[in-house]
């Protein structure tokens, strides 16, 4: 512990406070809609060295600059392509990131060097309150140490910044869960470089063309992300977590057959599975992370249980696939991801 951390409720008095330390180049984790974001001024250089610090992150993986205002933009980006235009009317404030080329304001710090910012404004009315406090331009990426699951609760930030940031403010559980969908408007067609919330179909209905980075369809180590951030082994949890795909009933039976070979070696297993096929799993822990039928509900609950099986000492975890409609392509890149991308086909 290098730092006092003061861990408070979200209120009136709490958020003028977080202004203050953000002001002076401190730094505030506070919850978003999408996960907890850990806050320092973005056009400050130093204090945006101070996130990178904290969380232990990789200094060439950029930050995204959270504003509340369409007015903010012009300070911090060279030119808003038509598109973006577009995409800002339907999806801001909300969980949509833009990439577009930066202003000579913002530090190479911030961007981790590139020449690209990444801008969001998140509709959660504590986020607003802390960046307008903080001076309307605040860094943020997820409040979690680099490579652990993102927070999606004030409890989780307190498990990996307690003693290393100045504030956390607690403004209860997430809505999403999952990180906001990242789309490059930088380039002549948009391109998504991590889903989310906002999905293709989504951003489609408003710019028609939009095509996805390579990189994310495929497990090939060989193509590079455009999101510097993609690339790194993310949201792992200590057990060895592997995905089993195919039929309900198969799945289960496989499952069941790799939990029983587990237990015959005193191993402690755990499972992931959706509210409509936990009652098939024996004798493992196993976890309902929502409802196929709701889906936001999985993503919401996703990076909470990979937490919790860290707390409870599993050596392997096999996981459902969750390819919904809505949701599944942004649950099963995270997953894909903390799975380090082991599939088995049941
Ligand atoms: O929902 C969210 O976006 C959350 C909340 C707190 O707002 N923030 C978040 O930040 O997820 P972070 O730092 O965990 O993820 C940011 C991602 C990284 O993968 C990074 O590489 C990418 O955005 N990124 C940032 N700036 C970029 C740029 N100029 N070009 C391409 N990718 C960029
Ligand atoms: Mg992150």
């Amino acid at each position: 512990m290098d730092r006092e951390t003061i861990f408070c409720k979200a209120d009136e008095e709490a958020v003028r406070k977080a202004g203050e330390i953000l002001r002076n180049g401190g730094l505030v984790a506070f919850p978003t809609e999408t996960v907890y974001g850990l806050g320092a001024n973005a056009l400050d250089e130093k204090a945006a060295a101070r996130i990178y610090a904290a969380k232990g992150r990789p200094s060439d993986n950029p930050l995204i600059v959270h504003i509340t205002r369409r007015e903010a933009l012009g300070r911090i980006v060279t030119e808003v392509p038509e598109a973006a235009e577009r995409l800002m009317d339907a999806f801001w404030p909300g969980p949509m990131t833009l990439i577009f080329q930066k202003s000579p304001e913002v530090p190479y710090g911030t961007t981790g060097g590139l020449d690209t910012v990444a801008v969001r404004m998140p509709s959660h009315p504590v986020a607003r309150a802390v960046i307008e406090a903080g001076g309307g331009y605040i860094a943020a990426p997820s409040a979690n140490t680099s490579g652990r699951p993102s927070p999606t609760k004030a409890s989780h930030v307190a498990e990996d910044l307690m003693g290393k940031v100045d504030m956390i403010l607690d403004g209860g559980e997430v809505e999403i869960g999952l990180e906001s969908t990242i789309v490059d408007v930088s380039v002549a067609e948009p391109v998504i470089l991590r889903p989310g919330y906002i999905s293709l179909e989504m951003l489609q209905g408003v710019v028609g063309k939009v095509s996805v980075d390579q990189a994310l369809l495929r497990d090939d180590a060989g193509i590079r992300p455009k999101a510097p951030g993609m690339k790194y082994k993310h949201y792992a949890p200590k057990a060895d977590l592997k995905i089993v795909e195919g039929s309900e009933e198969a799945v289960a039976a496989r499952i069941n057959e790799l939990i029983r070979q587990g237990r015959e070696k005193g191993k402690r297993i755990g499972v992931i599975a959706a509210k409509e096929s936990a009652y098939r799993y024996q004798g493992g822990i196993v976890k309902t992370v929502g409802s196929r039928e709701e889906d936001l509900s999985i993503a919401q609950h996703l990076f909470g249980i990979l937490r919790e099986f860290d707390t409870l000492g599993v050596s392997e975890i096999y996981s459902e696939a969750f390819d919904t409609p809505r949701m599944g392509q942004a649950i099963m890149n995270r997953l894909m991801k903390a799975a380090g991308h082991q599939v088995i086909k049941a």
